[in-house]
């Protein structure tokens, strides 16, 4: 057993979970963490949106809400990492306790309800890293009270526009009332128009583009699916990432915090996360690029979300019951996954198994 599990991970689980989140953060900001083998395989690294990903495994939005371990993150094995979600002011989130740990299901709930910093401080700690490369993507949000949604958008993409390699609009926190409407037709129409008229303005007056993905909900009906496949592929974006918590409780042995309001990560989040994927591969067609998230814990995890339909995966809850090497392991694995198949690349996994996973049936909803 790794030395994460017989010791920090005991000790951690000891503290509340968001305290043992604290803790973590300060570990990699004092440089404390445990050694890593890296993995520099040019079979992991994909060329996207104009980046070059050194591996497809990324760390997702919410670990570093505000920009303060981007560094160490990388050093860790991750390809990328995503920060945020920031709103345009700084806000407290909701009442605490608002995480909770799931061991026996290796899930996670929480309702942490943005929670960060604001814009300016974490555009400071971005602009003071940026000299040391690496994949640095900007989550951005809205603010709870704001009285509009797309304007803070729209001043996200403002803000970080020097300092973000790529840009995600969560519209999918179920933990901000009202956010999630934004996934509607309609006004995700009006939300991606206004956002590429902001980009148009960006890109003209500085030269530079950045990509811009959308991270959508899994608790999607067939009508919402068809809805933001036909929006996302008639406006423009470049991505989405598929996908955020889940609102659903299907099948935990957890009782304890079960009925505890906020969006549901981790494993049981897994099989539901990753049909939404392939069922929205399958309607947007081959070319948008897709970065799965949604319960991966291991190589085989990762393997099969790439199968499914993801050109580049992230995680998180997966970090928390196996440790800091996570990605460093899961990119060995795939590495030996493709030498044992005798497959050249790993964006020849992409896809391979999308019809297989959109035909199942999450086990119940
Ligand atoms: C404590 C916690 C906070 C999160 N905060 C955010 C957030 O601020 N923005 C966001 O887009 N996703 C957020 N997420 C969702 C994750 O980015 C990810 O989409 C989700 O947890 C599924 O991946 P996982 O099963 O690997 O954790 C958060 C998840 C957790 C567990």
């Amino acid at each position: 057993m790794s030395l994460f599990k017989r010791i920090l991970r005991p000790a951690l689980f000891h503290l509340d979970a968001e305290r043992a989140h604290k803790l973590s953060l300060l570990a990699l900001k004092r440089g404390l963490s445990l050694p890593v083998i890296q993995t520099n395989d040019q079979r992991l690294a994909i060329s996207l949106f104009g980046l070059k990903f050194p591996n497809p495994v990324g760390l997702a939005a919410g670990f570093d809400k505000n920009a303060e371990v981007p560094d160490a993150i990388l050093r860790l094995g991750f390809g990328f990492t995503e920060v945020g979600s920031l709103t345009p002011r700084p806000q407290s989130g909701n009442p605490k306790p608002r995480v909770f740990r799931l061991p026996e299901d290796s899930g996670v709930i929480n309702r942490m309800g943005f929670n960060n910093d604001g814009h300016t401080a974490a555009l400071a700690r971005l602009e003071a890293r940026k000299s040391r490369g690496g994949i640095v993507g900007v989550n951005i949000g809205a603010n709870k009270d704001s009285d509009n949604f797309i304007a803070d958008y729209e001043l996200g993409l403002e803000k970080f526009w020097q300092v973000a390699d790529y840009f995600t609009a969560n519209i999918s926190s179920p933990n901000t009332p009202g956010l999630r409407d934004l996934q509607a037709r309609d006004s995700l129409t009006e939300l991606l128009k206004r956002l590429a008229d902001k980009r148009n303005e960006l890109i003209d007056t500085t030269q530079i583009s950045r990509p811009l993905l959308l991270k959508i909900a899994p608790d999607l009906d067939e009508n919402q699916m068809d809805d933001i496949a036909h929006v996302v592929t008639s406006q423009p974006l470049d991505g989405l990432i598929i996908s955020n918590t889940t609102l659903a409780r299907d099948n935990l042995k957890n009782t304890k915090y079960r009925d505890e309001a906020g969006g549901l990560s981790g494993r049981p989040l897994f099989e539901k996360s990753t049909i939404i994927l392939a069922q929205m591969r399958q309607r947007i067609g081959k070319d948008l690029p897709i970065i799965g998230v949604g319960g991966i814990d291991s190589a085989a995890s990762a393997i099969q979300k790439l199968e499914a339909g993801a050109n580049l995966i992230q995680l998180y809850s997966g970090m928390v019951f196996q440790g800091p090497d996570l990605a460093a392991k899961i990119n060995a694995g795939i590495v030996t996954h493709m030498n044992q198949k005798n497959i050249s690349h790993v964006s020849r996994l992409t896809g391979t198994s999308t019809d297989e996973w959109a035909s199942k049936k999450p086990i119940s909803t």
